[in-house]
C-alpha cells in the first residue's frame, strides 16, 4: 500500500498521478488540513508534522510513502529517511532530474512555496546533478490560496502569475518546475504566460513515473500490496472547499474519513 501525504488537499493532484500510471496498487492518502498551509510554517514544525503524517500512514498500513507536499520533502525529506525504515519517494528529486533533461540552454525555474523556496533544495539538487545549470526560484505564496478559493480562471489570478513570472521570463528560462502540489492546477494560465517554448516540469507527473519505475522493477515484493479496494483518501479537517479542490482534481466526488485525535500543534 503506499501512503501519500501532503499538508492538505493540493498533493492528491500527485495522487491521481500515482492512479494513472498505477492503477493496481492501493493508495491511502493524508491531508494534514487542520495544520496547512506548510508553505509558511519554519522548518521545525514542518519536520514535526512530517514525522507525524508519516507515522499515521504506517499505522494504516503503509508500505512506503510518497511525499506529496514539496515544502515537507524540501525540509524534511531527510530527516524522515533517517527516522523510518520504510522507501520514501518525494516530489523534489524527479522533477530536478526531468528539468535537466529537458533543459536545452541550462536556465532552469522553479516556482514554489516560501518554504521550498527559501530551502534552496531545488537549487542544490540541480547543481549537484549538473553544475552549469542555472537555477532562478521565486516564491508565489499567493497562488496556493488562489487555488484553494477556486480561482483558476480568473484575471486576478493571470494578473498576479504574471507578475510572479516577470523576472524569471527576464531570466530567459527555458525550462520551469511546478514546485509546489496546487501549480499543476495553474499549468492552462502559467504556460502562456511564461512563454509556449518554455518547458514545464510538474512534479506531480514526475514523481508518479518515479514510483512507477521502482515498483516495475521490485514486483515481487510488493505484489501483495496490490488490492482491489478502494483507496482511502483521510484528512485531518474535512471542509466543502476540500471536497471541492478534490472534485477538480479527480473529476469525481472523494468520501473523505476524518483522521482524529492524532496530532499534536
Ligand atoms: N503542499 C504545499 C506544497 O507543495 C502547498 C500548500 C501549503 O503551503 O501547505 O508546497
Amino acid at each position: 500500500m503506499i501512503g501519500i501525504f501532503d499538508s492538505g488537499v493540493g498533493g492528491m493532484t500527485v495522487a491521481r498521478a500515482i492512479e494513472e500510471v498505477l492503477p493496481d496498487m492501493r493508495i491511502i492518502y493524508f491531508g494534514d488540513l487542520a495544520r496547512s498551509p506548510y508553505g509558511s510554517k519554519s522548518p521545525d514544525a514542518i519536520k514535526k508534522y512530517a514525522r507525524e503524517d508519516t507515522e499515521f500512514l504506517i499505522s494504516k498500513g503503509a508500505r512506503m510513502i510518497v511525499v506529496a507536499c514539496n515544502s515537507a520533502a524540501s525540509v524534511a525529506a531527510d530527516d524522515l529517511e533517517k527516522a523510518f525504515d520504510i522507501p520514501f519517494f518525494e516530489v523534489i528529486t524527479p522533477a530536478v532530474r526531468n528539468a535537466a533533461s529537458a533543459s536545452r540552454h541550462g536556465r532552469i525555474g522553479v516556482i514554489g512555496t516560501r518554504a521550498t523556496v527559501a530551502s534552496a533544495v531545488y537549487e542544490r539538487k540541480i547543481k549537484a546533478l549538473q553544475n552549469d545549470l542555472q537555477v532562478f526560484s521565486q516564491a508565489c505564496p499567493l497562488l496556493v490560496p488562489l487555488v484553494e478559493e477556486g480561482w483558476l480562471n480568473k484575471q486576478e489570478t493571470k494578473m498576479i502569475i504574471r507578475r510572479y513570472l516577470h523576472r524569471l521570463k527576464i531570466k530567459q528560462v527555458d525550462t520551469l518546475v511546478l514546485g509546489c502540489t496546487h501549480y499543476p492546477l495553474l499549468k492552462k494560465l502559467i504556460q502562456p504566460r511564461i512563454g509556449k517554448r518554455v518547458r514545464v516540469i510538474d512534479s506531480a507527473i514526475s514523481v508518479a513515473q518515479e514510483l512507477e519505475e521502482h515498483i516495475r522493477r521490485n514486483r515481487e515484493r510488493y505484489m501483495s500490496a496490490a488490492d482491489p479496494d478502494h483507496n482511502i483518501y483521510y484528512l485531518s479537517d474535512i471542509t466543502e472547499a476540500a471536497r471541492q479542490t478534490a472534485r477538480k482534481i479527480f473529476g469525481r466526488e472523494i468520501e473523505f474519513q476524518l483522521a482524529h485525535g492524532l496530532f499534536s500543534n
